[in-house]
């Protein structure tokens, strides 16, 4: 869609509010342009999707679901939908800008060290793990899907594969790159949150190769027994045997570099969570969650070459609810 286009398509509020600055990204489905407030000056980011060709491809649940899930705030680490505006022939959908993704960061400086990716990874997990606790399975994790923001904070974007467990999915989905075994060519096998834990690994995979990985086994030289081990893990054509979120973060990789103000936005989301679980499951998710709450350890910066993207811990973004 042209800007031309844009502005003809654009209902009021939207086009006497913002200007439109230029294209952020072309998605499969979407076109993400950032604007800015007439008002405020503030810019953001607006995915415009056009309903004809996902009513052609009877995509229409899919993106009602994407919208729906996307409303609720999960985590400073899912980008969060400021604003929602259909019209007869579009949706678009309005989001805080960030600055970059983790797919082009890794495009300008190469693949990642280990302790660089799992400075990147740890906050993805912490994401996966929000998500995951309210049922929802992302289905589509892969780096062009991580914003940055100037902050050094990862977003997870592009709710357009998610769904909620007890959707019961089942079928293709994702990017073929990133997704396991049960979302390419096993039509009744029901996808589970496992599916995501496999999209971590390749994802992880991805920024230590600093390019699209070719299976499982395609990995750089030199890596360290335990990351070896946790993609084999997270990897495994079988879901059963992939270990769960709450298994990943209490990983020494991944917990020991966890600052000290993210883990009281942790601490304060888990309790928050915590109360909304049935009981049955309570006595499971208070052990996992006082494993992945404790032990302060050194902070990890986030950076990528040369680009300081260290979050200052009075920075760390407060959870809403
Ligand atoms: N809030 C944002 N701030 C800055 N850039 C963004 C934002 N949201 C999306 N983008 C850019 O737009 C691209 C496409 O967005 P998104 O992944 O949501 O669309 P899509 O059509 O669902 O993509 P896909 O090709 O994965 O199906 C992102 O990879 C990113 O480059
Ligand atoms: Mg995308």
């Amino acid at each position: 869609m042209s800007l031309t286009h844009l502005l003809a398509a654009l209902p009021e509020p939207l086009f006497s509010a913002y200007e439109v600055e230029g294209v952020l990204g072309v998605g499969a489905y979407a076109i993400v342009y950032q604007i800015r407030s007439v008002e405020t000056d503030e810019a953001f980011a607006l995915k415009v999707v056009e309903k004809e060709p996902m009513r052609k491809r009877s995509m229409m649940p899919q993106l009602d679901r994407e919208v729906a899930l996307l409303s609720v705030p999960y985590s400073p680490h899912v980008i969060q939908l400021l604003e929602v505006l259909h019209t007869s022939s579009h949706v678009f959908l309005r989001f805080e800008l960030c600055d970059t993704t983790v797919e082009d960061a890794l495009n300008q400086s190469g693949p990642m060290s280990e302790e660089e990716a799992y400075s990147w990874f740890r906050q993805l997990c912490l994401g996966i793990q929000a998500l995951h606790v309210h049922g929802v399975i992302h289905r589509d994790l892969k780096p062009s899907n991580f914003l940055l923001d100037g902050r050094g904070v990862l977003r997870i974007c592009d709710f357009g594969w998610a769904c909620h467990e007890s959707d019961h999915l089942s079928g293709n989905c994702g990017t073929p790159q990133y997704s396991p075994p049960e979302c390419i060519g096993r039509p009744s096998y029901v996808h589970t949150p496992k599916v995501d834990m496999y999209g971590l690994g390749a994802c992880l995979q991805h920024m230590l190769l600093g390019r699209v990985p070719m299976g499982r086994e395609d990995v750089p030289k030199g890596l360290s027994e335990e990351t070896i081990e946790l993609l084999h893990e997270l990897m495994d054509p079988d879901p059963d045997l992939r270990p769960c979120i709450e298994d990943v973060l209490n990983r020494p990789q991944l917990a020991n570099g966890i600052p000290f103000a993210e883990h009281f936005t942790n601490l304060w989301r888990n309790l928050s969570d915590f109360m909304d679980i049935p009981a049955p499951q309570k006595a499971a998710r208070k052990k996992s969650m006082m494993e992945t709450s404790c032990g302060f350890g050194q902070e990890k910066r986030g950076k990528i070459g040369n680009r300081n993207l260290v979050p200052r811990r009075d920075e760390v973004p407060s959870v809403s609810t």
